[in-house]
């Protein structure tokens, strides 16, 4: 049996197949469609240090070969997650990556801080690419303002820290150095790209928030070029996303130089998507005689 195992700095997994934050919840609904603990990481919705209600609806709609979204970070807090979340997500043998969000550098801090000292917490995910929220996009177009958040976070924490960086900025290679530079351990590319969409009916917005955050296989070919460019001059691992909907998909972003993925969007469409993912992978890496997944990471042949 081919390996599957990888791993993102100290961080050890399974299976290089993962959720992607907010398509997924904390967990409670997809476990009853999938079986968790085969996935190589959970990464739940984004958490914040106050509860957020999130924008008004909709906040969701569908478009050409994927999906707009406006949630605006609706999450219960960081106290309600510790003590109502927490406990149902631990009890899996998989490792569990939080994605937290702050409006400031010093609440990411505080965040990686409360969260380090909970049992059943492998890494954490720093949001600081949501499109979907004031300033969210702040930190993530900024290269200074990415070192401090990621540097922040690293000196308040001993957990491996991943950076999820956005899309919707001019060269992603600065923004993934400058997070190298802070200290991640591995970076995640990406978040969704800023669009909208209007009802020519109405002539309204489709979106209460009038935009939001495309994603879905519309924008795999634009992540893939993000991994690939990245890959290029990055000494951290990356984390691919965007638009995997198959083994296929992820394979793609392996070859490109992706250590992991994420599955999002798909899961909506197939709840148990990640795990066909996992399995495609396999008779892959079997009819190609490839040992070790690491054997694929970054094989892209451009000569
Ligand atoms: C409904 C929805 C909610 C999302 N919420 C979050 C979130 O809370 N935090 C975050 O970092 N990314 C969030 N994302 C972005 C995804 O994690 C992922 O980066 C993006 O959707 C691209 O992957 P995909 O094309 O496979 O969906 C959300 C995406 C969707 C569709």
């Amino acid at each position: 049996m081919a390996s599957l195992a990888t791993q993102l700095g100290p961080l050890k997994l399974q299976n290089p197949i993962m959720t992607a934050s907010g398509t997924f919840g904390y967990g409670e609904e997809i476990a009853n469609f999938m079986d968790i603990s085969h996935l190589g990481a959970v990464v739940c919705k984004t958490v914040t240090r106050a509860p957020r209600a999130g924008n008004a609806p909709p906040r969701t709609c569908e478009t050409a070969a994927g999906m707009l979204n406006a949630i605006g970070l609706q999450n219960v807090g960081v106290e309600r997650f510790i003590t109502e979340k927490l406990p149902y997500l631990r009890q899996f043998a998989v490792p569990l990556i939080v994605n937290i969000a702050g409006e400031t550098i010093e609440d990411f801090g505080l965040l990686a801080q409360a969260l380090s000292q909970q049992a059943g917490v492998a890494a954490l995910e720093l949001n600081i690419s949501c499109p979907n929220v004031a300033h969210g996009l702040d930190f993530a177009t900024d290269p200074v303002l990415t070192e401090q958040v990621v540097a922040h976070a690293r000196a308040a924490t001993h957990l491996p820290i991943i950076a999820k960086l956005s899309p919707n900025v001019t060269d992603i290679t600065l923004i993934a150095r400058a997070a190298e530079a802070g200290g991640a351990d591995a970076v995640s590319l990406v978040n969704t790209f800023v669009g909208m969409a209007v009802n020519i009916h109405t002539r309204r917005p489709r979106l209460s928030n009038i935009s939001g955050g495309l994603s879905g296989p519309a924008i795999k070919p634009l992540a893939l070029r993000a991994v690939y460019r990245c890959a290029q001059v990055l000494g951290i691992p990356l984390i691919g996303i965007g638009g995997i909907m198959n083994a296929q998909d992820a394979i793609e972003f392996f070859i490109a130089g992706a250590s992991a993925v994420q599955v999002g969007t798909a899961t909506f469409v197939q709840p148990g998507a990640a795990l066909e993912v996992i399995q495609g992978l396999e008779s892959y890496m079997d009819k190609y005689a490839i040992a070790s997944i690491k054997e694929l990471v970054g094989s892209i042949i451009t000569t």
